[in-house]
């Protein structure tokens, strides 16, 4: 799998997934500016990716902060995070990554500014890695649920591109791939960007898994045709009522599963649930430049000159239209999943193992 955020040198560095599936290309970056360009301009997309890129966005600008000590260290990280946080609205792991590094910096504030400069690169890294780990333990969860021979829809990219590593909903694919099950995936192309098409057929292709590419318009074709036996996505946030957003276009393919009885199972890392809102109308929906649905993947124009086009990038499928919740604690159904809080919580009890069609 192709490394999607990495930090080697004192540079953040992120291959550019506005060029995949053409060109394989790394960018490197030394100004934090540039990393929230990159998460804004979707050079780094994906809720986990985009949280671990600013983490290590914030250790980047904060090299270069010049502080007598660690209480005008901690003012001069603010406005660096601030600014990391003005990236995109929705993925809630951007606001969760940047809230961890600045309290981790807080927890350090008695130490030599050098010690807390090195401290925030080291932070950033190790986020990295738990998101890896993380993705690990929600694909053996995640992959309790795919049978062999299963067909699988998923929208969006979901993949080791969207996540440090391995994936979230793509994890749950490899992991069953890994355990030796014959897998096959309808992988919607997911307009206006197309990430499905650009990157979730490149990636898994990479990883030598069956994968049709088809357009969004023909999810419901193939369910009525008895071919879909799960779907399985990922999550940008989702909410204490597991209300779930995610890509504009997962709601539709939500109702049509409910309507064709196939389980529709998110995949959610702890890091993406946001457990302060209590349901999916509050989640701030981004709304993106017209002009990615007036031309395809800023290449060719496709309507009439000066055509209104809406662009909202993400949408929110209610609860009752989910099946289970996979995270990195098991998977639990998604009226369970605000008891999941709790650290006393019986998170056995609650675990959802399986679910026939
Ligand atoms: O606009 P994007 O490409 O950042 O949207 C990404 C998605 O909607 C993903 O499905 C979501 O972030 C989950 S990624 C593991």
């Amino acid at each position: 799998m192709v490394p999607t955020v990495d930090w080697k040198e004192g540079k953040v560095i992120l291959v550019d997934q506005t060029k995949l599936p053409l060109e394989v290309v790394f960018n490197e970056y030394s100004d934090y500016r540039d990393v929230m360009l990159a998460i804004r301009n979707l050079v780094v997309r994906g809720a986990p990716a985009i949280g671990v890129t600013a983490a290590m966005g914030v250790a980047l600008g904060a090299q270069d902060i010049d502080a007598q000590d660690g209480t005008e260290f901690l003012k001069k990280l603010e406005p660096i995070c601030s600014h990391m946080a003005s990236a995109r609205p929705t993925a809630v792991n951007l606001f969760w990554a940047i809230r961890r590094m600045q309290a981790f910096a807080e927890g350090l504030q008695e130490q030599p500014v050098a010690r807390i400069k090195a401290s925030l690169v080291d932070e950033a890294i190790r986020m990295k890695a738990e998101d890896i780990a993380v993705n690990r333990a929600m694909g053996s969860y995640g992959a309790a649920f795919v049978k062999d021979g299963d067909s699988i829809l998923t929208h969006c990219n979901a993949g080791s591109l969207a996540t440090a590593g391995f994936g979230t909903a793509l994890g749950v694919i490899y992991a069953a791939h890994e355990q030796g099950r014959r897998v096959k995936v309808f992988a919607d192309e997911t307009r206006p960007i197309l990430q499905g098409a650009r990157l979730t057929a490149w990636e898994l292709m990479q990883e030598g898994i069956d994968v049709t590419l088809i357009t969004d318009n023909m999810a419901g074709y193939f369910m009525q045709k008895g071919m879909i036996d799960l779907v399985v996505v990922g999550t940008d946030r989702t909410v204490a009522n597991g209300d779930v957003a995610n890509k504009i276009g997962t709601y539709s393919v939500a109702v049509l599963a409910k309507e064709h009885g196939i389980p529709f199972y998110v995949a959610a890392p702890t890091s993406t649930i946001d457990f302060s809102i209590a349901s999916g109308e509050k989640i701030p929906i981004e709304e993106r430049d017209a002009s990615e649905v007036t031309r395809v993947f800023d290449q060719v124009q496709v309507a009439p000159e000066g055509a209104r086009a809406a662009n909202p990038a993400f949408d929110v499928t209610p609860a009752r239209y989910v099946t289970a919740i996979i995270t990195e604690k098991g998977a639990f159904r998604p009226e369970d999943l605000h008891k999941i809080q709790d650290p006393q919580a019986d998170l056995e009890s609650l675990r959802v193992k399986t679910v026939g069609k």
